[in-house]
């Protein structure tokens, strides 16, 4: 590789979240490469390396924060352009659970892991016990769970090597899939947002969107239904849509219709980064509330814009925390009455955050970080004596 394009890459890389095609080899081998920096930058505690050449592992694990407890993540299996991709994923995806935690009141810190390759090829039961030894190595520090392309299967191989596992099988004490809870959660975050924006939390005859029916849309369309909502359904599936309209009489909407319908609330419950300037435009919702992570594409900027056009946007990752809550439970003994309980406190929470938003007047996902912040902060002061 030439010294300039070197030298390009390294800048890049030391701009977290911009990295170019090159492996971290490569890039150690220049001085301007300092992966301290990369930590220091969203103050991530550990991360740590995994390698195996019998099992074909190459996995990254990295510890957010564990100030509230210890740093819980799901393992995402992904086939990523290179190792720089996958290290930017998982800085990004812990700290994401450091702030879900804090702000759904669970003692428990965030951390994430990736395992680098194709998930139809690489996955082996030695795979997956040979990172579950890496998770033992912890010694509780991280406790992971399935995630993009890990199943609760996977999940039965690394509680082969390490207890520091959940996301079970009902069958071996575990909470089993979460969608349901999370489900859950995101009706109890669109029943405050709609408080917030009508003055009333009854879904009965509102007219609700659902872009992405799978396994938390799904769940959520059983909800809205049994209030009484008039529902339009979107998803790229066309026998999801066909099953759904029939047995919930839902409206099937094609594409990005769904962004400009005369409805009263969008939940977005498939893919992130959809809530940009052009889609924002075009919404006639008051109120958006839906399970996917990272909805908005960028904070700073769209924050802003769904407070000027007076939507009531519920954090992401506030009213999607129902299966992280579920899984805690697992963690401190499962009991699946608890985890729907404190659940349903996402609906006080919520409205919590549209009152500190307005107090303040900042947008809701600033208002839910820095509550979420405050609570690590408090507990920093409770935990700074024996
Ligand atoms: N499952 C959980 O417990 C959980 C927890 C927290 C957050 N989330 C987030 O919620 C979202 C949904 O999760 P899920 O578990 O239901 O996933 P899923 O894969 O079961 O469902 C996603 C659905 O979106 C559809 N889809 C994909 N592209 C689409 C498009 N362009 N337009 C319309 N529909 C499209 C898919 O066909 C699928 O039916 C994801 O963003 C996920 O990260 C899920």
């Amino acid at each position: 590789m030439k010294s300039e394009n070197l030298d390009y890459f390294c800048s890049l890389f030391n701009q977290i979240f911009k990295y170019d095609n090159m492996s971290t080899t490569q890039a150690a081998n220049s001085a301007n490469f300092d992966i301290f920096s990369q930590l220091e930058a969203h103050d991530h505690e550990q991360v740590v390396f995994c390698q195996d050449k019998s099992t074909g592992l190459k996995a990254i694990i990295a510890i957010h924060n564990t100030v509230l407890g210890p740093g819980l993540g799901g393992t995402r299996v992904w086939h990523y352009n290179n190792d720089a991709e996958a290290f930017n994923d998982v800085m990004r995806l812990s700290r994401g659970m450091t702030y879900k935690a804090a702000i759904s009141g669970l003692n428990l810190g965030g951390a994430k892991a990736v395992i680098i390759g194709d998930a139809k090829t690489i996955k082996t039961e030695a795979l997956m016990r040979k990172f579950g030894r890496f998770v033992e190595n912890l010694n509780g520090k991280y406790i992971t769970a399935e995630d993009v392309n890990t199943t609760t299967r996977d999940m039965e191989y690394v509680n082969m090597e390490t207890d520091h596992v959940v996301g079970l099988p009902e069958s071996m004490g575990g909470g089993g899939d979460p969608s349901p809870v999370t489900a859950y959660g995101v009706y109890m975050g669109m029943k405050a947002a709609v408080k917030h924006a009508y003055g009333n939390e009854s879904l009965n005859g509102k007219k609700v969107a659902v872009q992405g029916i799978g396994k938390v849309g799904g769940h959520l369309l059983e909800h809205l239904h049994k209030e009484g909502a008039q529902l339009f359904i979107s998803d790229i599936n066309e026998e999801m849509l066909a099953k759904y309209s029939k047995e919930f009489g839902a409206t099937v909407v094609k594409g990005d219709e769904i962004y400009g319908l005369d409805v009263d609330v969008f939940a977005p419950c498939a893919l992130g980064a959809i809530l940009n300037t052009e889609n924002i435009g075009k919404l006639k919702a008051k109120v958006i509330a839906g399970a996917a992570n990272n909805q908005l594409a960028d904070e700073n900027v769209h924050g802003p814009m769904l407070v000027e056009k007076g939507i009531a946007y519920a954090p992401d990752f506030l009213i999607n925390a129902g299966g992280l809550i579920n899984v805690y439970q697992e963690h401190i003994g499962y009991n699946r009455e608890t985890a729907m309980r404190n659940t349903e406190h996402i609906f006080n929470v919520t409205l919590d955050i549209f009152k500190d938003a307005a107090a303040k007047n900042i947008h809701t996902q600033k208002a839910a970080t820095e509550m979420a912040e405050k609570r690590i902060n408090d507990i920093l002061k409770v935990r700074s004596t024996y």
